[in-house]
């Protein structure tokens, strides 16, 4: 079996989903539950054996040891994180909390467990970290697109946070000979992402008749991935990835922010026509920008497609169509995760703007 943290978010819960669709292999999803991660999304999963959700911490070293001498898993998939770069302006602490401090922790574990292995099962052992492009800091509009030996040049608390847990991850492989995979991915999106994030903000706040708030210019570049060719990358590197290399997973898909908000306008003028006739393009506004802004992400992805053969399923057309058709299909998911303190953040965040 595998352990996977961070499975209740937005990518863990799709990986979890997938994994399961794909494999007989059973899951241990180690999650805390912040106000990011959300149980029903993995619903479909009820009463099926191979999957096992704990509730808790990364950072709670004698849980997750517990669970390692538990379960056995043959592999660590490490998505638990602080993952708003706008929360990370606003409380810098939890992410280092998790992101740095959580994900020492979750390797001290990882390499005492290791170390007692037998030969063949340590051999096999995998610990995969999932990584973000912010890392390597931001791109001129002209400069070629971040490939894995990109220095690491983090401008964000989020970003510094999880460059600190990447060289963490590193260290423990140089150091202690732990079986680390590390991967560097571009911008997600897809079903179950939380309504702070660009994409499914815009769509929950056009259905809602509200503004579709645009940072600054709206020229900021981001390279975006459907969450589905993530898993798939992911499943793929911990297959076949060579231990202690990294690996950066894009899907060529450079957009503008106001490109991306006009598409999803056009989706919902096409399939779900406002009751006035007017174009959702009409509730776009600019607002203040974000403080450090990156101006541009752009990954180079082909050392995952050279070495392993990886290529994303979707190009960005099919999967924002299937994005903003799954949102208008799942008004109930809409709805269950707009809780209060969701509501609290939307106007700490964007009533000053
Ligand atoms: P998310 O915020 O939707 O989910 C994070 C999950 O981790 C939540 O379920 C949360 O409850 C859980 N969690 C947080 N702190 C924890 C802790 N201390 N112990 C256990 N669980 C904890 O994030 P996401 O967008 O699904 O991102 C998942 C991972 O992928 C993160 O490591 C992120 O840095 C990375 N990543 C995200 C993107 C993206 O576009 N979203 C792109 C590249 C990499
Ligand atoms: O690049 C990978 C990263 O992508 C991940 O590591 C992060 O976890 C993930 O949150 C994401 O970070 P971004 O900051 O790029 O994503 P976000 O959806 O917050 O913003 C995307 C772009 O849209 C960014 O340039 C800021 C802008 N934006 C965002 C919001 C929420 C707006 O213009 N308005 C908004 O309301």
């Amino acid at each position: 079996m595998i352990l996977v943290t961070g499975g209740a978010g937005f990518i863990g819960a799709n990986f979890v989903l997938d994994w399961l669709a794909h494999h007989a292999e059973p899951v241990v999803n180690l999650d805390k539950l912040t106000y990011a991660g959300n149980v029903h999304n993995l619903d479909s999963l009820r009463g099926d054996a191979r999957h096992v959700f704990v509730q808790g911490d990364i950072g709670d070293t004698a849980l997750v040891e517990r669970l390692l001498a538990e379960h056995h898993p043959r592999a660590i998939v490490n998505f638990a994180a602080e993952s708003h770069v706008d929360r990370s302006i606003h409380g810098p602490g939890e992410f280092i909390q998790t992101n740095v401090v959580g994900t020492f922790r979750l390797l001290e574990a990882a390499r005492h467990y290791w170390q007692a292995l037998g030969a063949t099962e340590k051999e096999a052992f995998r610990f995969l970290h999932v990584s973000t492009d912010e890392v390597y800091g931001t791109l001129a509009p002209a400069a070629p697109a971040f490939t894995e030996s990109h220095g690491y040049e983090p401008n964000s608390p989020y970003s510094a946070s999880k460059a600190a847990s990447d060289h963490l991850v590193r260290a423990w492989h140089h150091t202690y000979g732990l079986p680390v995979l590390t991967t560097n991915c571009s911008n997600n999106y897809g079903p179950l992402h939380f309504p702070e994030k660009l994409i499914p903000l815009m769509i929950v706040n056009a259905l809602a008749g509200k503004g579709l708030p645009v940072y600054g210019d709206g020229m900021q570049v981001r390279d975006w991935l459907y969450v589905k060719d993530h898993c798939s990358a992911i499943r793929r590197v911990l297959q076949a990835g060579r231990v202690g290399e990294t690996y950066n997973v894009g899907g060529w898909n450079e957009k503008p922010n106001i490109e991306i908000v006009q598409t999803i306008c056009a989706l919902l003028d096409e399939l779900r026509p406002r009751a006035d006739g007017q174009r959702y393009a009409q509730q776009i506004t600019y607002v203040t920008d974000r403080p450090g802004h990156d101006r541009r992400y752009a990954i180079d992805a082909r050392k995952i497609e050279r070495e392993l053969g990886w290529k994303p399923a979707e190009t960005f057309e099919t999967g924002i169509r299937k994005t903003v058709q799954w949102y208008l299909d799942n008004p109930a998911w809409v709805e269950q995760v707009q809780t209060g303190a969701y509501r609290e953040w939307v106007s700490q965040q964007y009533e000053a703007a």
